[in-house]
């Protein structure tokens, strides 16, 4: 068994991207869906990432669609998980998985919120499941993170994160289960702040784009917060926490919690993207922003560090 096969299972919005990193990356890979319709539109969805991230077309010959689960399996170094986000179906496919796959195979699941534990205690392979969420769309999006189970073994962890940085992808380990993991937690902190300014009138929905797109991700697309905040005092951040603690602490104290997420809120946002309120104007934006993203991910990619 090596790395260079992979299997995906769910070949929906997210595990059609997941194909594309592993192909990519030059891993054979094998894909199962319950629904025979997922896998026809498979070929032509592939054809449209590569032609928008101007990937090599060879990445369409190494992934190919399987009719059985245990087809998918046999051989893989790792199966992705992603199947719906249903307690019961991760449930029953984790306990399929554990049952048909090779015991040195990791299994592995996209799920948003689900911790592992919740779909895999108990399964004699409870110790080779983990949770490796992705953002949308993984192939111009590397951050995967990687949070074990109390029963994953820390080895299929060390594992893990060798086969996704092979993949190109930018694994992130958690020490434990947390709800939300790390990713959610902070775009649930921001996003609650951002609605309740807006909500309140503080500025545009416009503006408070502005502020992020133009003046806070700027920064990010380089480096994270933290990295950010050892840059922004002479003395490194020590220095910076003394200068700025005091009112970073004040303003986090009066920052949104979960009442911000109010159906007001939701409506001025919405108002500000009208052509955003069909199926066919998500599909559109959603085009336009991973062609976007394939770009900024080939610039960054590019770039080595300087220090
Ligand atoms: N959409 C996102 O932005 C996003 C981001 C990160 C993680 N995720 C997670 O990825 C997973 C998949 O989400 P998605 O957005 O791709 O959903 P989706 O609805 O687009 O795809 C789900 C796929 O699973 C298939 N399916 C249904 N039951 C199945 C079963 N029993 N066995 C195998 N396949 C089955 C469906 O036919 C469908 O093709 C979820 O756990 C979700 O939380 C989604």
């Amino acid at each position: 068994m090596s790395h260079t096969q992979i299997a995906i299972v769910g070949a929906g919005l997210i595990g059609r991207p997941w194909a594309y990193v592993f192909s990519r990356a030059g891993s054979t890979v094998r894909v199962w869906d319950a629904d025979p319709a997922a896998l026809d539109r498979l070929p032509a969805e592939i054809a449209a990432m590569i032609d928008a991230a101007g990937g090599d077309p060879a990445i369409a010959e190494r992934i190919r669609a399987v009719p059985t689960l245990a087809e998918a399996l046999d051989g893989a170094a790792l199966v992705q998980e992603n199947g719906p986000e249903r307690i019961e179906v991760k449930r029953e496919l984790f306990a399929a998985m554990d049952a048909a796959a090779a015991p040195g195979t990791i299994l592995a699941s996209s799920s948003s919120a689900l911790p592992a534990s919740a779909f895999s205690a108990g399964l004699p392979g409870a110790a080779r499941c983990l949770v490796a969420h992705p953002v949308n769309p993984p192939h111009v999006v590397p951050v995967v993170e990687l949070c074990p189970s109390p029963a994953t073994d820390p080895a299929v962890m060390a594992r893990a994160q060798a086969i996704y940085a092979a993949a190109g992808q930018v694994p992130v380990l958690l020490s434990r289960e947390i709800e939300g993991f790390v990713l959610n937690r902070l775009q649930a902190a921001l996003l609650a702040e951002a609605m309740r300014l807006v909500d309140e009138g503080i500025c545009t929905v416009e503006g408070l784009d502005d502020t992020v797109k133009h003046g806070l991700g700027r920064r990010w697309a380089i480096m994270g917060p933290l990295e950010t905040i050892s840059l922004n005092a002479p003395d490194g951040v020590p220095d910076y926490i003394r200068r700025y603690g005091p009112m970073l602490a004040g303003l986090a104290d009066s920052c949104a919690q979960g009442e911000a997420f109010t159906a007001s809120a939701a409506e001025r946002v919405a108002a500000a993207f009208p052509q955003r309120a069909t199926p066919e104007g998500v599909r559109a934006g959603t085009a336009w922003r991973d062609a976007e993203l394939a770009a900024l991910d080939i610039h960054l990619r590019s770039r080595a560090r300087k220090d």
